[in-house]
């Protein structure tokens, strides 16, 4: 496990926090959706990895009332930020890296909206979550494919130039996909809304572009796409019988 990279992740979600709420419609949709595939069965202590400043935890909370909630981020600000927004529940906040879990706890429910994309080994992480789930418990979370932000891919790669967003790796576990267009207004307010949310860190051993390649690609991308990006998201389960 890399230290440098924990800490980068942390750092930057970290300065972003104070206004991660004011850029992330994205999230907070996709929130919804996981949302309503939640189980309704009985369930009794819920885990929270990457919480970020509650976009998910608000459903848990309404879903599963007077309910045993730990709920977690690896980011202390993003916790923070979440913490004052429902300060008279009673929920277990912690800092917590979802790749270093402590296996001996056990919980019926274990959730992530968009959190494990920041995972160096998102199966083997998997694994250990799953092990986590007391009988008849489930594990869900939604992450990015790799399929997320072809538009711009495409266009660096047609000038040649380096791609710094994250390898996103596919599990096996997934359930359901589904395609989000978006309009920006353009590359720079897309690459903009990426770094307000903390997501900006880049891929490990990536050059950063010039300003002159940063331009260049800006220029062309709002030519071919008008500022329309695609995520692409992956809905993850796993069942413990
Ligand atoms: C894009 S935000 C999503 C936040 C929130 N779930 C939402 O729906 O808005 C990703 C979150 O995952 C957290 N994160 C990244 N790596 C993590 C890790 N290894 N363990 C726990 N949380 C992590 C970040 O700090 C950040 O708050």
């Amino acid at each position: 496990m890399s230290t440098n990279w924990k800490s980068n992740v942390i750092r930057s979600f970290d300065s972003k926090s104070s206004i991660y709420d004011q850029n992330c419609k994205i999230q907070k949709d996709i929130a919804h959706n996981l949302a309503a595939d939640l189980p309704d069965k009985d369930i009794s202590d819920i885990l929270e990895i990457g919480c970020g400043t509650g976009n998910l935890t608000q459903y848990l909370l309404y879903l599963y009332k007077n309910k045993n909630f730990c709920i977690t981020d690896i980011s202390p600000n993003m916790l923070k930020y979440a913490k004052e927004k429902f300060p008279d529940k009673n929920i277990y906040w912690k800092i917590f890296d979802g790749e270093n879990p402590d296996i001996s706890q056990k919980y019926d429910l274990i959730v992530a909206n968009m959190a494990f994309q920041w995972f160096e080994n998102m199966e083997g992480s998997l694994l250990k979550l799953s092990s986590m789930l007391n009988s008849g418990g489930s594990l869900f979370y939604t992450i990015p494919s790799k399929n997320s932000f072809n538009e711009w891919k495409e266009t660096l790669k047609s000038l040649d130039l380096p791609n710094g967003i994250l390898e996103f790796q596919e599990p096996s576990s997934i359930y359901k996909q589904e395609e989000m267009l978006v309009n920006y207004v353009n590359a720079f307010d897309f690459l903009h809304s990426i770094k307000d949310i903390g997501a900006g860190l880049p891929r490990k051993n990536y050059t950063p572009l010039t300003p002159k390649q940063i331009k260049q690609a800006c220029d062309k991308f709002d030519k071919d796409y008008a500022g329309n990006i695609t995520w692409h998201i992956l809905y993850g389960r796993i069942d413990k019988k």
